[in-house]
């Protein structure tokens, strides 16, 4: 962090000491709520409750978090509604877009700018907060109103995660047929109305975002009253968890049987280059082999400690050497470049038989 951190930006846990800024961005979490399929909005109603007593006059609130859309008019009218009257401040809605990783990156090399807005001054203030970002890159910048910009950030989860489980209900049929998924996916992929990217079958989708997105949007669907509009959805999700079922259920049929068997993973995070393993397929799957009765040994680069936090019950090597050693099967379930790398008739003389 040390060669972004210069006097002007500095950090703060007293609400007291934002009273000077002119523009305040919310991007705090908004996971599923436990026990149902909606998002939890509590940290994004408590940081406005605890930035209002501080707003000035003219100050503009941008949320950033990815809401259920209809939140920004409702943090809209209780800001109106608590804020003293000679104290006029505006919200905006400019969702993120970037990924888990490439966060940087995509902060400051951006493929679009989404401003949902209100009023002319607050596209012309967030217009100045991005002014790099729009001359250097040409970044398109969409101008859009409230339930707009909340919506595009769903719709835009929505449907990757659809091309994700869409390749993998392609595999579910190339298994049973004896087609090549990789060479279909190339295949379709060559169409530039299709395009290639996100179309690699695999364990599925995971993280802090799709899945809860995708419940999340479908959630406030049913209470818009449009559930079936979104009724797909569910079956993106549907698809999506079976990748993990079926993975755990090759295993037992190729050791014919989980109890006591040595199982390799080489991966625990939901995504390569990030420690990330919120609802992670990786560690999922080691969880359900565990449970199953195997011996688990997982390693991954930078993600261990997070996943000894989720799931202190399994094995963590301390290298892929470490592992391997003994493993009856390997499972590789993060793509990180590390591990694909690895050379398999190396590490042939690793496990128990190759
Ligand atoms: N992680 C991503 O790649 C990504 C990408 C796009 C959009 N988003 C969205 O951005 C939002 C944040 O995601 P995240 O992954 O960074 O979540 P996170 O849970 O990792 O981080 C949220 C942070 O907000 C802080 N926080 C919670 N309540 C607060 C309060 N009242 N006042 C001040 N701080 C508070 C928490 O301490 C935490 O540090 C979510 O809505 C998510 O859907 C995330």
């Amino acid at each position: 962090m040390g060669k972004h951190v210069d006097d002007r930006l500095t950090f703060t846990t007293d609400f007291a000491e934002i009273a000077d800024a002119d523009v305040h961005f919310i991007c705090v979490g908004t996971p599923q709520q436990p026990g149902a399929m909606a998002a939890d909005l509590t940290y994004v109603d408590a940081a406005v409750d605890s930035m209002l007593p501080f707003l000035k006059d003219g100050a503009l609130v941008v949320g950033k978090s990815t809401v259920p859309v209809g939140t920004a008019q409702r943090l809209a009218d209780r800001i109106n509604e608590i804020t003293p009257r000679d104290v006029d401040v505006d919200l905006a809605w400019n969702p993120e877009f970037l990924r888990e990783g490439f966060a940087v990156h995509d902060t400051l090399h951006p493929d679009r700018l989404v401003l949902g807005v209100t009023n002319d001054r607050s596209e012309q203030i967030l217009r100045e907060v991005y002014q790099a970002t729009i001359s250097g890159d040409s970044t398109p910048v969409e101008v859009t109103n409230l339930p707009t910009a909340e919506l595009v950030k769903v719709a835009a989860n929505s449907f990757l995660a659809t091309k994700i489980s869409f390749i993998n209900a392609m595999s579910e049929i190339c298994e049973i047929t004896g087609a090549d998924v990789t060479k279909l996916a190339d295949a379709i992929g060559h169409d530039d109305r299709i395009g290639r990217k996100f179309l690699n079958a695999g364990v599925g989708f995971g993280g802090g975002c799709l899945p809860k997105d995708i419940r999340a949007f479908s959630a406030r669907a049913g209470e818009l009253g449009a559930a079936s509009s979104l009724a797909f959805l569910a079956e993106v999700d549907a698809i999506n968890l079976r990748r993990r079922e079926h993975v755990v259920e090759m295993v037992r049929r190729e050791l014919d049987g989980l109890a006591g068997r040595r199982v390799a993973i080489l991966g625990a995070a939901f995504k390569p280059n990030s420690d990330d393993v919120r609802d992670s397929p990786a560690l999922a799957i080691a969880g359900q082999l565990h449970l199953s009765g195997a011996q688990v040994s997982i390693y991954d680069p930078k993600a261990m400690p997070s996943a000894a936090q989720i799931f202190p019950t399994l094995s963590y090597a301390d290298s892929v050497e470490d592992a391997l050693r003994d493993a009856e099967i390997v499972l590789h379930l993060t793509e990180w470049s590390e591990f694909r790398e690895l050379d398999p008739t190396t590490l042939g003389d690793l496990v128990a038989s190759s």
